[in-house]
């Protein structure tokens, strides 16, 4: 197929600016069977992350008594592409499953969890470039939703070079036909950017585009990162809310005056006594 002009009149195929996220929506706590878990869609990617763990690991011999060990998997539906994916690992799979999982070792506190295993999985539903990127900051959300201890967030973008400009978040056309891809993602912790988690090249930039391209996506995760940290405590406040008048709730209010009442119990033998020595 012919390459198709990607910007036409200073706006891209889908009408954004160059320094423009395609729409995002994140829900943490989506799985019922997971520890934690996260859905997010990022233009028209759509992705599940389920973390299991910290747990036993299987098979014993990986397990290491120093630190937990973090296992990630990338998968792609054979549904979730143009032409259907032929089920399974791949090349491609492997290859982003094991950079992702390198994005998020250091980051999670692993020597927290002598001779356990954290499992990531994510499936890409729906693919429209850009998936490791999505991926990783679904699975973050999910590390967190699973009470796993993190450093920080891990926050990913990619930026692109189309028609000679450098753009943020790329589509799936962007991808086929742009002279360059840029995956990164970061590190956030408080609110600031500390480090690079990842990042990789399709293409060729100039070190000017390479500064600008690490500018855009800068600014682009700060949004995600904002995204991210609203699912979650959406989450938190839904579970708060769901625990208010729960039986574990009315439960731990009846111990609670249970202990009053026997506090007051011992107060007024105290003071009987005291009254009787005055006596
Ligand atoms: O998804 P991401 O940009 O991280 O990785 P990529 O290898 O650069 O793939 C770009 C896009 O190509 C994917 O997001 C899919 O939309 C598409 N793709 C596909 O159509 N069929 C595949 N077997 C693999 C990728």
């Amino acid at each position: 197929m012919e390459k198709p002009k990607l910007i036409v009149d200073g706006r891209r195929l889908d009408g954004r600016g160059f320094e423009e996220l395609r729409p995002i929506k994140i829900e943490a706590g989506v799985l019922k069977r997971a520890d934690g878990s996260c859905y997010l869609e990022m233009g028209k990617n759509k992705i599940i992350a389920a973390v299991y763990g910290p747990r036993e690991v299987h098979p014993r011999h990986l397990q290491d008594p120093s630190k937990a060990v973090i296992r990630y998997r990338y998968n792609m539906a054979p549904f979730s592409v143009e032409e259907r994916k032929k089920p399974g690992p791949d090349r491609r799979s492997v290859e982003i499953s094991k950079v992702s999982r390198e994005a998020l070792e250091p980051v999670i506190m692993k020597e927290l969890f002598p001779r356990s295993g954290i499992d990531v999985f994510v499936e890409v539903l729906q693919a429209d470039a850009g998936t490791r990127t999505a991926c990783l900051n679904a699975a973050s959300v999910a590390l967190i939703d699973a009470g796993v201890a993190m450093r920080g967030m891990v926050t990913a973008v990619a930026v692109a070079k189309v028609d000679g400009e450098i753009v943020l978040d790329p589509m799936k056309e962007e991808d086929n036909y742009g002279e360059a891809d840029v995956p990164i993602a970061f590190l956030i912790r408080n609110g600031k950017i500390e480090s690079i988690a990842l990042l990789q090249m399709d293409g060729r930039l100039t070190l000017e585009e390479m500064r600008r391209a690490m500018e855009l996506a800068k600014k682009g995760v700060m949004q995600i990162y904002k995204l991210q940290r609203e699912a979650i405590m959406r989450k938190y406040m839904r579970e708060g809310e769901d625990y208010e008048g729960s039986e574990e709730a009315m439960e731990v209010e009846r111990e609670r005056e249970c202990e009053e009442a026997k506090g007051e119990g011992e107060k007024e033998r105290e003071n009987r006594k005291e009254e009787g020595r005055n006596e």
